[in-house]
């Protein structure tokens, strides 16, 4: 919705936004549209909101937090077979569809494209979404179907990724038949006064909202009316960045239909206290996630009478979910997390300023903050051999890294 500038006016005073037309009659008239149009569309009072929250200490102290119960995938001795058979009926009938949030950017990768254009030096030079694209159809083959296939992308990101698969003839896919697109949401960075930045390119700087914003963002792009439409009941939802996601699971269905668990995600164990990835729990009796950037010591290091992590399932980023639950989850807007990030912007007096420290808050959803709404959640630990290659850093970091993931490819694949 466009408002006229007098509204906007208006609404930027009343909320203490004024300067984000400082420099409105510099722009073009492409860009002046644009910041209009964005203006006209933020949620100030939600904005205000969250940057008031940055200042205040989260109160966690009053949840209970406990270890939550899982599966086995190894451990299941006769009732593999029953969860596998339900599983594969579910998916011959076609009612598995996968997504792929591939909506965040390769910061810490180093890679300037979208990251599932990375190449991570295979001999093949397969990128990341060929390789997850050969990982759907190698298993969807075993049952004669498509899975179709959801990408999630950003504002920043759509129209490179649509480019590349284009070039990349869909890796065998069919636009708009079993292959879809469409863009998570965003939400502006905020300066440590609480002030909206402008980005260098004279319009509001925004950042993706998170994966959290999943759940609406398919159901406002229409994503699950399309999938009502194919037949679907499960959808996988996974990362761009993990290049041995088993994302077409027989026994992660099967035990989510058995157990009439609307919501089922795959665990690993936690390779050491401090590996940065999130822990599945239960938060005040409701499946959670805490995830690694926000878990104090005490509960990282935690261990039972075995010395084992009390909090040691760790989270993969591989859930499915029944397409009622993601209707039910996209009704409620979910917390934000508050990240402080190097944002450049444009200054008050039209200079381009470059941090070398972070300057501003960035707010994101987490897509298992939904969690607690499901009726019932299963978790199935997997091996990390086998499901588990993410790509995060780059090869000097050390870990996550394109080398480590190459190395758990290959190995898999049985190419080393
Ligand atoms: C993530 C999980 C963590 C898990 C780990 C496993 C989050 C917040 N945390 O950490 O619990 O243990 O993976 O590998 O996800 N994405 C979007 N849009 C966004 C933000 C992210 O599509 O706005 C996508 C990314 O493209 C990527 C995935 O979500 O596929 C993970 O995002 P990232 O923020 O990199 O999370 P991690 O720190 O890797």
């Amino acid at each position: 919705m466009q408002k006229n500038i007098e509204e906007i006016k208006y609404e930027l005073k009343k909320y203490g936004q004024e300067h984000l037309l400082n420099h409105y009659e510099t722009l073009d008239e492409t860009k002046k549209k644009e910041l209009l149009e964005q203006l006209s569309n933020i949620n100030y009072e939600l904005i205000n909101s969250l940057y008031e929250k940055s200042k205040k200490e989260e109160k966690t102290t009053e949840d209970v937090i406990e270890p939550i119960e899982y599966l086995d995938k190894f451990k299941l001795y006769d009732d593999y077979k029953r969860y596998s058979a339900i599983g594969k009926e579910a998916i011959k009938a076609g009612k598995l569809a996968v997504v792929t949030m591939a909506g965040g950017q390769g910061t810490r990768l180093g890679h300037s494209g979208p990251k599932g254009t990375y190449d991570i030096g295979l001999d093949s030079h397969k990128s990341l979404f060929e390789l997850l694209a050969d990982g759907i159809k190698d298993e969807a083959k075993k049952y004669d179907v498509t899975v179709p296939w959801f990408i999630m992308t950003s504002k920043e990101n759509n129209d490179e990724t649509v480019r590349f698969f284009e070039k990349n003839r869909f890796f065998g896919y069919h636009k708009d038949k079993n292959l879809f697109f469409f863009k998570q949401g965003q939400l502006p960075m905020v300066d440590t006064e609480g002030k909206i930045l402008i980005g260098e390119d004279g319009l509001v700087k925004e950042a993706a909202d998170g994966h959290g914003g999943i759940y609406e963002a398919l159901i406002k792009n229409k994503m699950t009316a399309k999938m009502k439409e194919l037949g679907v009941e499960w959808v996988f939802i996974g990362g761009v960045d993990n290049c041995l996601v088993k994302m077409v699971d027989p026994v992660l269905m099967g035990i989510a239909i058995e157990k009439n668990a609307s919501i089922a995600g795959k665990s690993i164990v936690k390779a050491n206290p401090h590996e940065k990835v999130g822990v599945f729990c239960k938060k005040n009796g409701k499946p959670y996630v805490v995830e690694y950037s926000e878990i104090s010591e005490e509960m990282a290091e935690a261990v039972d009478e075995n010395g084992e992590l009390l909090f040691g399932e760790s989270h993969i980023l591989c859930n499915l979910f029944s397409l009622a639950a993601i209707e039910k989850m996209g009704a409620n807007p979910l917390p934000y997390h508050i990240a402080y990030k190097k944002a450049k912007y444009i200054d008050k007096d039209g200079n381009l300023v470059e941090p070398t420290s972070p300057n501003a808050y960035k707010f994101e959803a987490f897509l298992f903050d939904a969690f607690g709404e499901a009726d019932n959640m299963a978790v199935l630990r997997v091996k990390r051999e086998e499901e588990f290659a993410p790509v995060k850093n780059s090869d000097d970091v050390g870990v996550d890294c394109p080398k480590t993931a190459r190395k758990l490819y290959e190995a898999f694949h049985g190419l080393d």
